[in-house]
């Protein structure tokens, strides 16, 4: 199970019910995160390509859906439906096609978990909201034995389930890496041993 929600949310924040998190699409790394947010009491953004997908994301508690094919200026639609204050957490997972969104959408005194390059790498952010706004951007790649410890014990405590979209065998692992790839995928494709 990959930790960076965890770490981002709990190791490096404390995610408790004054937050807003937001999250970029419905893969396995932000459908966790929105899991987490849920359980810790905190209000969750769902952005996500697909209506269906969102619909699927309400279900589990997200609070606030944004398409962003239909909505390309999500940022500013976070701004309008938090009433001007933003998300105070954000999982970044886009890379150069939403990082400076993130920066315009992040409350003040929020904070960007940098976690993913999903549109590639090298985004070249404008950082002048950030110092504005008192905001942080938080490094992460993965975390330590006592994050994993802890947020597994959090796991417990709420009884959360992953969100797997399909399980492929091991010789048809080809086939997982292309459905991960066609990115229809809800949650997380797991392959078995
Ligand atoms: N730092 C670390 O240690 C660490 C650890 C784990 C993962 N990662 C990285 O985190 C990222 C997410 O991992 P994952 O496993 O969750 O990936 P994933 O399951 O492949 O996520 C794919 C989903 O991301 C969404 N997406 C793609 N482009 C987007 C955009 N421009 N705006 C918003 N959402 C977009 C889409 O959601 P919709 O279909 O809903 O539109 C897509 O289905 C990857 O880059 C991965 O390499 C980093």
């Amino acid at each position: 199970m990959r930790r960076t929600g965890a770490t981002s949310l709990f190791a490096r924040s404390t995610l408790g019910q004054d937050d807003i998190l937001l999250v970029q699409g419905t893969g396995g790394v932000a459908l966790f995160g929105l899991q987490f947010a849920k359980a810790a009491g905190a209000r969750a953004i769902v952005l996500s390509s697909s209506e269906d997908k969102l619909a699927r994301a309400k279900a589990m508690g997200a609070d606030i859906l944004i398409n962003y094919r239909s909505i390309p200026d999500w940022d500013r639609e976070v701004l309008e439906r938090t009433g001007g204050e933003g998300a105070t957490l954000i999982l970044e997972l886009g890379g150069p096609d939403t990082y400076q969104r993130s920066i315009n959408a992040v409350a003040a005194g929020g904070k960007i978990a940098q976690i993913g390059v999903l549109t590639g790498f090298g985004p070249k952010p404008d950082l002048g909201r950030l110092q504005s706004m008192n905001a942080d951007i938080l490094g992460i790649t993965v975390g330590s034995r006592e994050h994993f410890e802890v947020m597994n014990g959090f796991i417990a405590k709420h009884q959360l389930k992953p969100m797997n979209d399909q399980t492929f065998p091991f010789d048809a692992a080809s086939a997982a890496y292309d459905h991960l790839r066609s990115a229809r995928h809800f949650g997380k494709i797991v392959i078995a041993l």
